[in-house]
């Protein structure tokens, strides 16, 4: 089923349906497909995060992506800057390359700003419902810039990067996530455990122990 409402620009093509099936390939790999949406300010830890999570996960031997911001942003969406309109169309292009992994029987984490709650939003409507997972990776802004691993807020304070998330661009924190982390207080592993406990009661991991 395809909960895509996006119309293709060419009215000639014809959506043809797999026999190897998102349920077939869940059966195999005996847990299900979701997208686990991590959101948050740069440095906020949601790359950290995810791929901690990923590391778990691929021990239990779930089929597992991590889509990062700045990594995607080298190629797919290499062609897009940080204006309101591009930062909508990379979670566009990001949302629809998630889904194509949930089809695939992945469980994708993705680890975009995505400042915006009518672009993630978009995304979440884009899948049936239990597929989304919006995991609010709550690291207040006095304490990323203060981190400021890539020293991009001291360029961003100094107007030398303009548009900048928290600071010249805003952040619309989500209002009701499937998970708060807080991942300026909370040791990483122990973020770990909540998201894989979010995972079980959602059924995705079925009864797989997580440890
Ligand atoms: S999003 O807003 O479109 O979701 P995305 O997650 O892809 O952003 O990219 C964010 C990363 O790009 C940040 O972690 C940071 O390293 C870098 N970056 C460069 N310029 C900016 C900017 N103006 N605002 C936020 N992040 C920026």
């Amino acid at each position: 089923m395809s909960t895509n409402d996006d119309k293709p620009k060419s009215s000639n093509t014809v959506w043809h349906h797999a026999t190897v099936t998102r349920a077939r390939r869940e059966n195999l790999k005996n847990h299900k497909s979701a997208i686990l949406w991590f959101t948050g300010l740069s440095g906020a830890g949601k790359s950290t995060l995810a791929h901690a999570v990923e590391e778990k996960l691929h021990q239990l031997k779930c089929s597992t992506y991590v889509l990062d911001g700045d990594n995607v942003r080298h190629g797919l969406c290499g062609d897009l800057g940080f204006s309101e309109d591009d930062r909508k169309e990379n979670i566009r292009r990001v949302g629809n390359v998630s889904k194509l992994f949930l089809e695939a029987g992945v469980i994708v984490l993705t680890a975009f700003i995505s400042p915006f709650r009518s672009d993630r939003k978009l995304v979440r409507n884009m899948v049936l419902h239990g597929d989304f997972l919006e995991i609010y990776c709550n690291t207040p802004i006095e304490i990323c810039e203060e981190r400021d691993i890539k020293g991009l807020y001291q360029k961003a304070r100094k107007g030398e990067i303009k548009n900048f998330t928290g600071i010249s661009s805003p952040y619309e924190h989500p209002e009701k996530p499937e998970l708060v982390v807080s991942t300026g207080e909370v040791e990483l592993n122990e973020c770990v455990e909540q998201v894989l406990r979010l995972l079980q009661e959602r059924g995705i991991l079925n009864s797989i122990p997580t440890n």
